[in-house]
């Protein structure tokens, strides 16, 4: 995909990614984020943070937030959440760095927490990224994640395989077949939490969802 097609394309999906999912966020996946976050600690990265909805659902013992993401039109509307929410004191203090996840220019063992929401679908290399989150988090650091992934039966998988590539150019980059599951039980991580469900209100194809956690050894 070419700069023309991220100038265009890019700038649209993240203009209107926050009404897309609105449906979605309404009937669970909200609550679902607010859930998984509560548990969240000490200092935080998030990968792939988007327009920023998962913003305002840290809770109180988070010490800082720093926000990943490399696309700059997310992360235009990233910034002006940010700025709305300056002061508020139910923000922690956050910091948005504009690079990939598989290239998080921290050094090792700088954080507690890490978050994945809707995000290793889309990075172009998500076992790369996993291991830069390995790399960067403290022992016994936890990964909290919310992902669509790859249909567990064949007709679904099947159609997930088909219809990748249309899928991808609309949906901005988001690979709607990944085995996000196996791509984490391959890594550094123990999944110690992992729940199957679905992502509500979602078309078929990106409907399979993993959450839940995982942790480096102590
Ligand atoms: C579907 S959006 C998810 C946004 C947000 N995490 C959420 O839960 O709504 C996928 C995000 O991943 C970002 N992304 C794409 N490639 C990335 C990479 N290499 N590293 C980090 N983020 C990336 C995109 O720019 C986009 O903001």
């Amino acid at each position: 995909m070419g700069r023309a097609y991220d100038a265009t394309w890019g700038r649209l999906f993240a203009a209107f990614y926050d009404r897309g999912l609105k449906a979605s966020e309404e009937s669970g996946l909200g609550e679902m984020r607010r859930a998984l976050l509560a548990e969240a600690r000490g200092r935080v990265v998030e990968i792939g943070a988007g327009t920023g909805l998962n913003l305002g659902l840290y809770g109180d013992e988070v010490q800082d937030l720093t926000l990943v993401e490399p696309d700059p039109h997310m992360g235009a509307r990233l910034r002006e959440r940010l700025t709305d929410r300056a002061g508020d004191p139910a923000l922690p203090p956050a910091r948005l760095v504009s690079v990939p996840a598989e290239a998080i220019p921290f050094a090792a063992d700088t954080f507690d927490t890490a978050v994945a929401t809707l995000v290793l679908c889309t990075v172009p290399d998500p076992a790369a990224a996993i291991a830069e989150l390995a790399r960067v988090l403290k022992p016994g650091g936890r990964l909290f994640f919310i992902e669509h992934v790859r249909a567990a039966d064949r007709g679904g998988a099947l159609w997930q395989d088909r219809l990748e590539k249309p899928w991808r150019f609309l949906a901005d980059g988001c690979h709607c077949n990944r085995d996000t599951e196996a791509t984490l039980g391959a890594s550094a991580f123990a999944i110690e939490r992992l729940e199957h469900g679905k992502l509500p209100k979602a078309i078929a194809i990106v409907r399979p969802l993993i959450s839940g956690s995982a942790v480096l050894a102590a």
